[in-house]
């Protein structure tokens, strides 16, 4: 009989269980669970005899310290984000939807280091030999001296990356196509994605070759798999950008050996991806410069600043009663704001239909952005167009104040990064990080105030009403 136990895995967050169920208990997803072979058995391995531990030498903290030894990538923008080039033996995990372009970030990384003299290898799980070629040769970089193979066995990686000189830099394209001998399960799975990447980290480590692994993102925004490979790399990176618009911003969510609010910003083009050392620009030739309705909203996703549009549009409606549509924020938090405007700045949209989008079809789930969302609506009313480099945060309270939010300091900074001069924020941010934001603030403590200042400069008929009532 056979003594391997079954184990019946979740694909979503790892957790093991002894039967097969509909629903995963402990992420709540549904339709995750797999049956896999249970894992190495806990104990020794049969045929080996447990042996005592070997004894080390414990240190003091105290001692000598060395900064980590970088090599740059001869890419600043990715340079950025890890922190000032790669690390010795550090693995790095990449993550963004299919087709956002992470091949082709890695591959023209994988060159820049080759041109560069140093020994780089380009291991490819999902495309063949010819398509990466294909790719290389539209980039121009076929001259560049890269190592590459199509190849999924983790044990023939291992062994022909351990002949000769350890490579310098090392792309796993993608770790969700790798499986290794030692574990049962199909490739894909969660027992093999950890299996595999466990083998290649203790490549890295041993060999101080820094590693890429290529990790896909589930419909969320997860890197699929088993989160805890996001644990075992000593960095996680995500690119991001949205389909319509051809900018990537590549931001590290975790990392050991830098800092992890530095963004790096790239244009996808017809030749690949091309550097963005002012991202501003890229960044505001997106927008509809000048149009009324449209304010920037500083928000952090997680642990991460990210800058949108919130675009509103008010409109006299036609219907009994008037419709509010919103794509990408909280209806009910549309209907307090809107119920804010009118109770204490003297807005009414009772004859109005209101439509609120965000921009690139992110989700906002913060109350910071009440204050954009009140800018773009009042904007939009008035017919008065938002100063193009402002942006807006903040929460507003029923009583009409606005509240201060959490990290301001990253929100600023993110907005200075992207070419943006002021920021209309709430009164308490004022002292706070005036001094290091590099930013002109205005500090407000009011809507009421902030509907005025918009309305003053609109040309909607009846903008005098609007605002009238400063005594929010
Ligand atoms: P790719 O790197 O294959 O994405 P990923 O590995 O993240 O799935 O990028 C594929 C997309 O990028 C594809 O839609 C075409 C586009 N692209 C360009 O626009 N220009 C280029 O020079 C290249 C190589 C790709
Ligand atoms: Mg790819």
């Amino acid at each position: 009989m056979s003594r391997r136990a079954q184990n019946f895995v979740c694909q979503n967050c790892g957790a093991v269980s002894g039967r097969w169920q509909g629903k995963c208990e402990s992420c709540g997803e549904w339709n995750t669970i797999v049956e896999e072979t249970a894992a190495a058995p806990t104990g020794p391995v049969p045929g080996r005899r447990a042996r005592r531990g070997r004894l080390f030498a414990l240190e003091p903290l105290q001692g000598e310290a060395q900064a980590a030894p970088r090599l740059a990538s001869g890419l600043p923008e990715l340079d950025r984000v890890t922190g000032g080039g790669f690390v010795k033996g550090s693995v790095l995990l990449v993550g963004g939807d299919p087709g956002i372009g992470k091949s082709t970030l890695l591959i023209q990384a994988t060159a820049a280091m080759a041109k560069a003299r140093h020994r780089a290898v380009y291991i490819s799980g999902e495309e063949a030999v010819a398509q990466v070629r294909l790719r290389a040769e539209r980039l121009g970089l076929l001259g560049a001296p890269v190592e590459l193979a199509a190849e999924t066995s983790v044990e023939d990686i291992i062994a022909t990356l351990g002949e000769g000189a350890t490579p310098r830099l090392i792309v796993i394209d993608s770790i969700q196509t790798m499986w290794t001998d030692t574990v049962e399960s199909a490739p894909g799975t969660v027992t093999q994605v950890r299996s595999a990447a466990q083998a290649l980290i203790r490549f890295a480590k041993r060999s101080g070759a820094a590693m890429f692994l290529v990790g896909h993102v589930t419909k969320d925004g997860q890197i699929a798999g088993p989160r805890v490979v996001e644990h075992m790399v000593d960095a996680v990176l995500s690119f991001e950008g949205d389909g319509l618009h051809q900018f990537r911003i590549l931001r590290a969510v975790k990392n050991r050996f830098g800092p992890t609010d530095e963004i790096g910003v790239f244009e996808m083009t017809g030749a690949g991806l091309r550097e963005v050392a002012n991202p501003s620009e890229l960044f505001l030739s997106q927008r509809d410069l000048g149009t009324p309705g449209t304010a920037v909203f500083a928000g952090i996703e997680g642990t991460r600043p990210i800058l949108v549009e919130l675009q509103a549009l008010v409109a006299p409606t036609t219907l009994g009663t008037p419709r509010r549509a919103v794509i990408g924020w909280d209806p009910g938090r549309l209907s307090m704001v809107l119920a804010v405007l009118e109770a204490h700045c003297g807005v009414k949209l009772g004859g109005h239909d209101v439509y609120l989008n965000v921009a690139g079809g992110l989700r906002i789930a913060e109350p910071a952005a009440d204050l954009a969302a009140a800018a773009a609506l009042v904007s939009s009313l008035a017919n008065a167009p938002l100063p193009a480099d402002a942006v807006y945060f903040g929460e507003i309270s029923l009583s009409g104040a606005i509240r201060p939010v959490a990290q301001t300091a990253a929100r600023l900074k993110e907005a200075q990064k992207l070419g943006f001069a002021r920021a209309i924020v709430p009164e308490a941010v004022r002292g706070e990080t005036a001094a290091d934001a590099g930013l002109s603030l205005t500090a407000t403590g009011a809507l009421s105030t902030i509907v005025a200042d918009i309305a003053a400069r609109g040309t909607h008929p009846r903008r005098h009403e609007l605002g009238a009532r400063q005594d929010g």
